[in-house]
């Protein structure tokens, strides 16, 4: 077998070689190797379909940065689609994969996850959902699932274990928080993430001070960017106590979610002090308010007249915003704040 894959391979007439310039440096420098999970299309991107085990049939997306070298290791950076969306969709969103997107002067790991089917919020229709939402399906463990995808990308790529990081929008937001609340699973992640986050109550860092079992409790300190947009009407800014009548879908105030994670974070450090979290605001783009915890470990991004939408100058996902998030404030606050 491995016999006639040489000579044909030899056999192959020089103009086809040519022709392939992009493919023929992937198989040289990613996962041509018998031993790889991975097979990388002309674009750098890999489709993995989980076919065994617990997680057999989860699938999620994969983008190598153009500069991919095998030997360096390269940051990850996981990204969690909305409910109802796809990896694809959110590898646009996100920016991740876009050329130029890189940490330590390195190429980014983009990795976009797909969700499975859910239950059907309100009762409606079916579709992909994570858990941690009321719609999502019962007993899903996609903090199982995102565990396994760390194993094989830490296995089959050149990655640097000190820079996995969580990144995710509405749905997707919430799974990131419900990660970062996870000690088991968020000792694998330097920093998070959350992007119009849906953070019901099964994904709450214990703001739902009247629900201790799902009160946060990181045991570490938990590096997080917050963006949210003030007319989000899908997760709102300030918060909602229910929904169509179900309290399982009440949400906190973004500014106390934001402070929460602050003061969690700064205790952390010093479990006697009762030193306020502390931040400075400033206005880095249009209509946009910065508030910095440089000690709480928060960077909060608040957006005026700013829907349920990941920001991007573009309007990739839906409103335009002054900047694109991902290149001007996401990936440098990942960038400074790896594991150790
Ligand atoms: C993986 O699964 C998806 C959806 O089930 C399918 O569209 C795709 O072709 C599969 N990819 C591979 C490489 O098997
Ligand atoms: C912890 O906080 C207490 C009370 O605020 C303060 O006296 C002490 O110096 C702090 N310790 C450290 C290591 O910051
Ligand atoms: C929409 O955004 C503007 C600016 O942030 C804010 O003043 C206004 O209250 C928001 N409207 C709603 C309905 O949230």
């Amino acid at each position: 077998m491995f016999c006639f894959f040489v000579l044909s391979w030899i056999t192959i007439p020089m103009t086809l070689v040519m022709a392939r310039p992009i493919n023929m440096g992937l198989l040289n420098r990613a996962s041509s190797s018998s031993t790889s999970i991975y097979s990388f299309d002309s674009t750098n991107h890999a489709t993995r379909n989980i076919t065994d085990g617990e997680f057999a049939g989860r699938s999620y997306l994969v983008h190598l940065p153009s500069d991919y070298d095998k030997d360096k290791n390269h940051a990850v950076v996981l990204s969690f689609h909305g409910n109802g969306g796809t990896s694809s969709q959110q590898e646009t969103i996100s920016q991740l994969s876009d050329t130029g997107m890189t940490i330590n002067d390195l190429g980014i790991i983009a990795v976009y996850p797909q969700a499975s089917l859910g239950k059907g919020r309100d009762g409606g229709q079916k579709e992909n959902s994570w858990q941690g939402a009321p719609y999502a399906a019962d007993g899903v463990d996609d903090i199982g699932f995102t565990s396994t995808i760390l194993d094989e990308v830490s296995a089959n790529l050149a990655v640097d274990a000190e820079r996995f990081y969580a990144t995710g929008k509405s749905n997707g937001g919430g799974f990131t928080n419900l990660l970062a609340c996870t000690p088991s699973i968020n000792v694998r992640f330097a920093a998070f993430a959350t992007i119009s986050a849906a953070l019901y109550p099964d994904t709450l860092p214990g703001v739902d001070a009247s629900d201790t079992s799902t009160a946060c409790n990181p045991k570490r300190q938990i590096p997080i960017l917050i963006s949210h947009g003030y007319n989000d009407t899908t997760i709102p800014y300030l918060g909602q106590t229910e929904r169509d009548g179900s309290t399982d879908y009440r949400t906190p105030n973004i500014d106390s979610f934001a402070e929460s994670w602050a003061k969690r974070n700064v205790q952390y450090l010093n479990s006697s002090s009762d030193a306020v979290a502390q931040f400075t605001t400033t206005d880095p783009y249009t209509n946009t308010l910065q508030r910095l915890y440089t000690i709480g470990k928060v960077l909060q991004l608040s957006l005026n007249y700013f829907q349920h939408c990941w920001p991007s100058e573009a309007g990739l996902d839906c409103d335009k915003a002054s900047f694109n998030l991902t290149p001007a404030k996401l990936l440098s606050f990942l960038e400074a704040n790896p594991l150790n």
